[in-house]
């Protein structure tokens, strides 16, 4: 029963009610609700009418030959882009690039074109937001303005995909951005939810049918959130968020839904003057300026997806003039903090309640792995207690409530960075004689309270060499 229904769409995150309401139930959003006409979605409503024709074709899933057995992929040429797509762009496949305004996808993205481009492949920049002109100048900046991408500013979804199916069609199409896209089909605004997913799901027709692999730039919202339909997300093949602080010069690719390949790797650039330079080994990047006679600091050995990414993880703990003390965390997750405060008192001895705490992870990077743990006890233990903790040393464990410090995966990968950048020592979960295999000395950790007693030995050492800097007693002596 086909019938063209009214709906009301959440502008905001694109969830769908058969009513007006004030508040939108599933992003919370008020006043976001808009009524749209038409079919909820365009395949909705006429393929149920359509009689069934045996039209369809199956295929065994062995015995594929030739082109179909793997995914036929374009490599860019651009390493760390080639590492987040799982070796390159997978033919036919539609990935979304989300990010900050001016966190550099259009430079990104006019590299990787001109890469490919000038390995003979065909590559189409679509750019909804700049005219021609500005998107060559931004290629002379670039010092690519020889590569022969082709270059077009065209907001319809119709012209473009007759556009891009004239000849042979392109190895690679970006649509810069999503959100400037409207489409025929769709009678809503443009700029409006069911336009942004009426345009992405013809140009996800396009790719499909072509081959082509298509790249849409989705604008990213103040809290995060890629604008727009949440539903595009689920629509494309890949999901990928171009991140930096805007403070720091490196920038972060990281995959957040890959359908052909792994959401945990990461791809780590410089933007420098002419345009995004790769950095092959972020370690070095990210420990460079290393202040290490300060206490409050420690070095984590952590991993990002397949590679180990050594970073610095500083925490000053200093008293409060607050009844309420002041927890700020930059790169980790507060929840995660609280919980290593409060096992900190609750099994290492530590009082912390009347203290701020502050939490930084050096360089702007965000990590989420609970590997962490270890170091960020450390960082706080050194700074509250005034104690530097050994330079060549990295931390990685988990923290358990009980105390217990927890082995993490990847303990050799961890242990092989750090020795490569010329750590000696590695204070970790109980392993299994890894890290002497590493040529590193390993210091087995099982419980936090281990940590908070090895941390107050340094400091007994360091009181012979300088007496008089040694602060009274930090930790909780009362019995
Ligand atoms: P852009 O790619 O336009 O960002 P987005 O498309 O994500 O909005 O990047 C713009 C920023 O990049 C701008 O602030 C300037 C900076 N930039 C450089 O530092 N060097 C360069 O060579 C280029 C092209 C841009
Ligand atoms: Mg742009």
């Amino acid at each position: 029963m086909a019938k063209s229904h009214q709906t009301f769409v959440c502008q905001s995150c694109g969830a769908v009610y058969n009513r007006w309401r004030g508040r939108c139930e599933a992003c919370n959003g008020w006043n976001t609700i808009v009524e749209e006409t038409g079919p909820a979605s365009p395949a909705a409503g006429p393929v149920a009418t359509r009689p069934s024709r045996a039209k369809g074709r199956v295929f065994p899933l062995e015995g594929l030959t030739g082109e179909a057995k793997q995914a036929p992929r374009t490599p860019s040429g651009i390493a760390e882009l080639d590492r987040v797509t799982g070796g390159g762009f997978v033919r036919g496949s539609v990935i979304l690039l989300g990010g900050d305004p001016g966190i550099g996808k259009s430079t990104l993205l006019m590299q990787a074109s001109a890469a490919l481009a000038a390995r003979g492949e065909r590559v189409a920049y679509i750019s909804g937001e700049e005219a021609v002109g500005q998107v060559r100048l931004r290629a002379e900046r670039l010092g690519l303005a020889q590569a022969p991408v082709e270059l077009a500013a065209e907001t319809n979804v119709e012209d473009i995909v007759a556009t891009l199916s004239q000849g042979r069609p392109p190895a690679l199409a970006i649509i810069d951005s999503i959100q400037t896209m409207w489409t025929e089909t769709v009678e809503s605004a443009p700029g409006t939810v069911t336009q942004v997913r009426g345009s992405a799901q013809s140009l996800i027709r396009f790719a499909k049918t072509t081959g082509t692999a298509v790249i849409l730039v989705g604008h990213v919202t103040k809290d995060g959130q890629i604008a727009g339909p949440r539903v595009v997300e689920h629509m494309v093949d890949a999901v990928a968020s171009f991140e930096g602080d805007q403070g720091h010069h490196f920038r972060i690719l990281r995959a957040v839904k890959n359908r052909f390949g792994p959401t945990d790797e990461i791809g780590v650039f410089e933007m420098t003057d002419g345009g995004l330079a790769e950095v092959p080994n972020p370690s070095a990047l990210f420990l460079a300026g290393r202040d290490l006679a300060a206490p409050g600091t420690a070095v984590f050995a952590g991993m990002e997806g397949t590679r180990p990414l050594l970073v610095e993880i500083q925490a000053l703990v200093a008293p409060s003039a607050l009844g309420m003390p002041r927890r700020a965390v930059v790169g980790w997750d507060p929840n995660r903090l609280s919980m290593v405060l409060a096992v900190l008192e609750a099994h290492g001895g530590i009082r912390l309640g009347g203290h701020d705490v502050y939490l930084n992870v050096a360089g702007g990077l965000r990590i989420s792995e609970p590997a962490a743990d270890l170091a960020v006890a450390a960082a706080l233990v050194s700074s509250l207690s005034g104690t530097p903790l050994p330079s060549d040393a990295v931390y990685f464990g988990e923290i358990g409530l009980s105390g217990a410090v927890r082995p993490v995966a990847q303990a050799p990968a961890r242990l092989k960075e750090a020795q490569k950048l010329g750590f000696a020592k590695a204070l970790m979960p109980q392993g299994r004689g890894e890290a002497a295999e590493r040529g590193l000395s390993a210091e087995a950790l099982r419980h936090i309270a281990d940590l908070v007693a090895g941390v107050a030995a340094g400091r007994a050492g360091r009181k012979g060499a300088d007496a008089k800097r040694a602060r009274l007693p930090a930790y909780d002596d009362e019995s």
